[in-house]
C-alpha cells in the first residue's frame, strides 16, 4: 500500500509529485508578485483560496500546486498573465529558492493540529492516492512520527514561523470560523484589495462550507479539480469543516501523548501559543 507514496529527503509524498519535479523545485522561477498559499494538508487550503477567488478585481489565478506533476509543469505555470496565487503544502525547507529570494508574499494557513490529524487520516481513507490505514491509532501514530505525507506538522509549522516575516501573513483556520471578518481583512490588507461590507458578506456566504461543498456536487466547479496534489477530486476535500472534531476521535491516553508532544516541540513556539487561545 505504501507504494503510492516515496520518500524525497526524508519526507514522504504522494507519486503525483515526482521524483524529478521535487528535485529540480530550485529551478523554479518566481515573479515578484506571485503569492504562495502555503499549509500543511488539511489546513483549510481549498477555503482560503475561494476566499480570495471572490475578492471583486482581485485579478488573479489560483494555479495548480507548485508540486504537482512533472518538470514541464514550471512552464506551464509560465503561461499565465494574471497574477498567480501558487498553492503548495511544502514546507520552508524545501520551498524554491527564487521565491525566498524574490521576497513573495505568503499566506500560511495553520489549523489546530488534532483536527488536522482527523481529517488527514479521513483522507487517508478516502483517497485512492494514499494508503489505507485500518484504523485511527494507527495513524495517529504515523502522524505524530511525522511518517505522513508531508512529514511532521510539528516541524512544517515551525519550518514556517522560523522564517516568518513581513511578507508572510499567517491565517488560522479556527480564526476564520470565528471571525471571518477579521481574517478576511487581514487577506485583503496584505494582498492590498479592497472589499465592502455588501462584498464581504457575499465572500462570506459563497465560501461558507454548506455552499462550498453544494457548489462541488451541483458541478459548477469542475469537479475533477483541487489544489492539492493529492487528488484531482474535488469532493473528497469537504467533510465536515467544523473545529474540534477531535473530541470524537482521540481517547484520553492519546490527548494526553499528543499534548506531551506538543509542548515539548513546539515549546519555543509563539504560534503554538495562539493556536491554545
Ligand atoms: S487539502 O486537500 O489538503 O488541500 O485540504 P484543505 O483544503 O487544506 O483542508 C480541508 C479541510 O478544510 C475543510 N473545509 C472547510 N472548512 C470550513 N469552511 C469551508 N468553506 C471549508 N472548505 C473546506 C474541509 O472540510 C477539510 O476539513 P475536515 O475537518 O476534513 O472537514
Amino acid at each position: 500500500q505504501l507504494s503510492v507514496l516515496h520518500k524525497f529527503k526524508g519526507i514522504l509524498f504522494s507519486t503525483a509529485s515526482s521524483r524529478e519535479l521535487l528535485d529540480s523545485l530550485d529551478s523554479f522561477d518566481a515573479r515578484e508578485d506571485d503569492v504562495f498559499l502555503v499549509s500543511y494538508p488539511k489546513s483549510g487550503t481549498h477555503w482560503v483560496a475561494e476566499v480570495i477567488e471572490n475578492i471583486p478585481n482581485a485579478k488573479i489565478t489560483i494555479t495548480s500546486p507548485i508540486e504537482l506533476g512533472d518538470i514541464s509543469k514550471f512552464d506551464e505555470l509560465k503561461t499565465y498573465s494574471k497574477r498567480r496565487v501558487i498553492p503548495t503544502h511544502l514546507s520552508y525547507d524545501m520551498l524554491p529558492v527564487d521565491i525566498k529570494q524574490k521576497q513573495c508574499k505568503v499566506i500560511y494557513i495553520i489549523r489546530n493540529p488534532k483536527d488536522t490529524a482527523v481529517s488527514l487520516f479521513h483522507y487517508y481513507r478516502d483517497n485512492p492516492n494514499l494508503p489505507y490505514i485500518e484504523t485511527w491509532a494507527e495513524f495517529l501514530e504515523l502522524f505524530l512520527r511525522g511518517d505522513v505525507v508531508y512529514g511532521s506538522w510539528f516541524d512544517h509549522v515551525l519550518s514556517w514561523e522560523e522564517h516568518k516575516n513581513d511578507n508572510v501573513l499567517i491565517i488560522f483556520y479556527e480564526e476564520m470560523k470565528k471571525d471571518f471578518f477579521k481574517s478576511l481583512k487581514k487577506i485583503t490588507t496584505f494582498l492590498d484589495m479592497h472589499v465592502n461590507d455588501s462584498e464581504i458578506n457575499n465572500i462570506a456566504w459563497k465560501t461558507s462550507f454548506s455552499e462550498m461543498k453544494n457548489n462541488t456536487v451541483k458541478e459548477s466547479h469542475d469537479p475533477n479539480h483541487t489544489i492539492c496534489a493529492l487528488t484531482s477530486e474535488r469532493n473528497l476535500v469537504f467533510r465536515k469543516g467544523v473545529v474540534g472534531d477531535w473530541i470524537n476521535y482521540f481517547t484520553s491516553k492519546q490527548k494526553r501523548v499528543f499534548d506531551e508532544l506538543f509542548t515539548e516541540k513546539m515549546k519555543h513556539s509563539e504560534l503554538a501559543r495562539r493556536l491554545k487561545e
